[in-house]
């Protein structure tokens, strides 16, 4: 279904039209002053400059032709040129009553067949995950339901770090460890042998040591230089070994990913874009964009109009092993045969910008996608800590996320009421999805270009812009259905409304696709979060104002307990769009 605002756009534009002006001047927003009118056009003043009128007198004409739509209860034309606009009970109570029966619950569908591939996750194999790759990870799935709830088809690729020097790094130090390995032995023969188990912790022990050791040691780093390059030409020792490093991280990785909701269609790696280098490389050639300097080849893509330096893109080193860029390009390639989107989206910090604009520029100039086909990179911001800068550990150490999701678990359970469950087990459960809920709206709540503050307290709040006020919103409505002994099912009717505090309620839920709609125009989930919240606040005004369960008039009574079916209905969409799982009790 439209949006409210289109709706009233239609309206408003049609009354310009009766008048002689041109439609476009018909556009309508929420009112900036909501204790005026609900809606405003400010159309009238494009018109007075494009029809050299008065403004006042253009935004008179169109009032008067919209007054007698009994859509609206008041229009008015106010100075300089405003036209105010209040809906009747009845149309915005109607309006909700289709919002609650529409497939979509009033989220604005896409017209045309939209595919689009987002890039987000981007863990780096044999390291756990640290916070760094929470916003990459929360933001990106966010970004991927809203997508997907809008009508787009939708492709989740987690694009795993798992092709360079860390890869040989982790080879390096195995071997130092463990010299007798079949795997390192050159008569390593992949039809009989396999390479040992591999235990992730370890793993994951050795992955900062060897980089520490490759600081100091000239001759160890060489090594691992040489392993990386026979790797990526596929020797077949370090090619076992690396598989199974690959299978112990994955598993581990999809256990942290878990625990937050987040799961990706394909789990595909920097080492899969492996097979579209030649073809990369061939068209690269072909087109006469890369040449060699120094040794290495490169990409120019720098432009007149450009401000700040732009480096060449980096395709091929000296000793033949390839970089970031190019598996980056070679990775679009493989998207546009697998996928043709519409759209790739990177959901990658945004201190990446100049690697991306490389890509993308040198991408355009080999035609690698359709002129049409956008690349986007959506840069999110750091997550720092009270001194402004990026979360550290007590010690000064890379926050893990596993410590972090332990640490705002245990602050959850304190503050959960036990009583309200009857096993300790259920009081757990809640206290990790409470946890969970907090960190994830905490950093959703954020425009995901800017940075913000890392504060567990202020996240597990129970009051303000937080998850755990959410939540809490969602079980007050459980807990009213649950005492009115009203069930949650069948058709919900809305059709007219009673009071003050039931009408700013709808109105907020009327603008529910307002919200969907610019969080995707945006690339932005905030605008989700902030709707949400603005509807549990109007729901708690709602709640507070009118007896609901004890309410004697029975159709009133079922009119309210309907819009708190709807209410719990709609949170739990952008809940469910935010990837953050709502609780009964708490
Ligand atoms: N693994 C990379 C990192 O940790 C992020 C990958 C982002 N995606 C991409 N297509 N480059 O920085």
């Amino acid at each position: 279904m439209k949006t409210i605002t289109s709706v009233l756009s239609g309206i408003v534009s049609e009354a310009f039209e009766k008048c002689g002006y041109d439609k476009k001047l018909g556009n309508v927003i929420v009112s900036d002053r909501l204790d005026l009118c609900q809606f405003q056009c400010n159309g009238a003043f494009q018109g007075a400059k494009l029809y050299r009128k008065a403004p006042i007198i253009i935004a008179k004409e169109v009032a008067q032709i919209l007054a007698g739509n009994p859509v609206f209860a008041k229009v008015e034309a106010v100075n300089p040129a405003f036209i105010n606009l209040t809906l009747t009970d009845e149309y915005l109570a109607a309006f909700c009553g289709q919002l609650a029966n529409d497939e979509n619950l009033g989220i604005p569908q896409v017209e045309e067949d939209t595919t689009v591939v987002i890039d987000y996750g981007g863990p780096n194999v044999a390291k756990p995950l640290h916070i760094g790759h929470l916003r990459s990870a929360v933001i990106g799935e966010a970004l991927k339901r809203l997508a997907r709830s809008s009508g787009m088809k939708v492709i989740g690729d987690v694009h795993l770090g798992d092709w360079g020097m860390p890869m040989g790094l982790v080879i390096a130090e195995l071997m130092e460890r463990n010299p007798d390995w079949k795997c390192f032995s050159d008569d390593f023969d992949p039809a009989v042998d396999t390479a040992p188990t591999l235990d992730v912790n370890e793993l994951n022990e050795i992955y900062p040591f060897a980089s520490g050791k490759s600081k100091q040691d000239e001759a160890f780093k060489e090594k691992a230089h040489t392993i990386t390059a026979q790797l990526q030409a596929r020797k077949p020792g370090y090619y076992a070994l690396w598989k199974e490093i690959i299978r112990a991280s994955v598993e581990d990785l999809k256990k942290s990913y878990s625990k937050l909701s987040v799961d990706f269609d394909y789990w595909y790696g920097e080492s899969d874009a492996d097979n579209y280098i030649p073809k990369l490389l061939k068209i690269l050639e072909d087109k006469g964009l890369m040449y060699e300097s120094e040794g290495a080849m490169i990409v120019d893509v720098a432009d007149e109009s450009d401000k700040a330096p732009m480096p060449p893109v980096l395709i091929k080193k000296t000793d033949g092993s390839v970089l970031y860029d190019t598996t980056d390009l070679a990775t679009i390639i493989q998207r546009e045969e697998d996928f043709k989107p519409t759209s790739i989206w990177y959901v990658v910090d945004k201190r990446q910008a100049l690697h991306f604009e490389q890509c993308f520029r040198c991408s355009r100039k080999a035609s690698l996608v359709n002129e049409a086909t956008t690349l986007e990179h959506l840069g999110f911001g750091t997550m720092n800590g009270s001194d402004g800068k990026p979360y550290k550990t007590r010690d000064g150490g890379v926050m893990q996320l596993s410590m972090l999701l332990d640490t705002a678990y245990e602050a959850a359970l304190e503050r959960i009421n036990r009583d309200n469950f009857d096993s300790e087990e259920e009081a757990c459960k809640t206290a990790q999805k409470l946890a969970v809920a907090c960190i994830k709206f905490g950093d959703l709540i954020n425009h995901r270009s800017k940075d913000y503050i890392f504060d567990l307290d202020k996240f597990l709040s129970a009051e303000g812009k937080t998850g755990a006020y959410l939540l809490y919103m969602v079980t007050r409505i459980c807990s009213v259905l649950r005492k009115g002994g009203i069930s949650d099912e069948g058709e919900i009717v809305i059709d007219r409304l009673y009071t003050d505090s039931e009408r700013e309620l709808m109105l907020s839920i009327a603008l529910t696709g307002e919200a969907f709609e610019h969080a995707l125009a945006e690339r932005a989930p905030n605008y989700i979060c902030e709707n949400a919240y603005q509807l549990a606040v109007a729901f708690s005004k709602f709640y507070h104002d009118n007896h609901i369960v004890s309410e004697e008039d029975e159709q009133k009574k079922t009119a309210w307990i309907n819009l708190c079916r709807l209410v719990k209905k709609l949170i739990t969409k952008h809940l469910d769009v935010l990837a953050i799982e709502p609780v009964e009790r708490m």
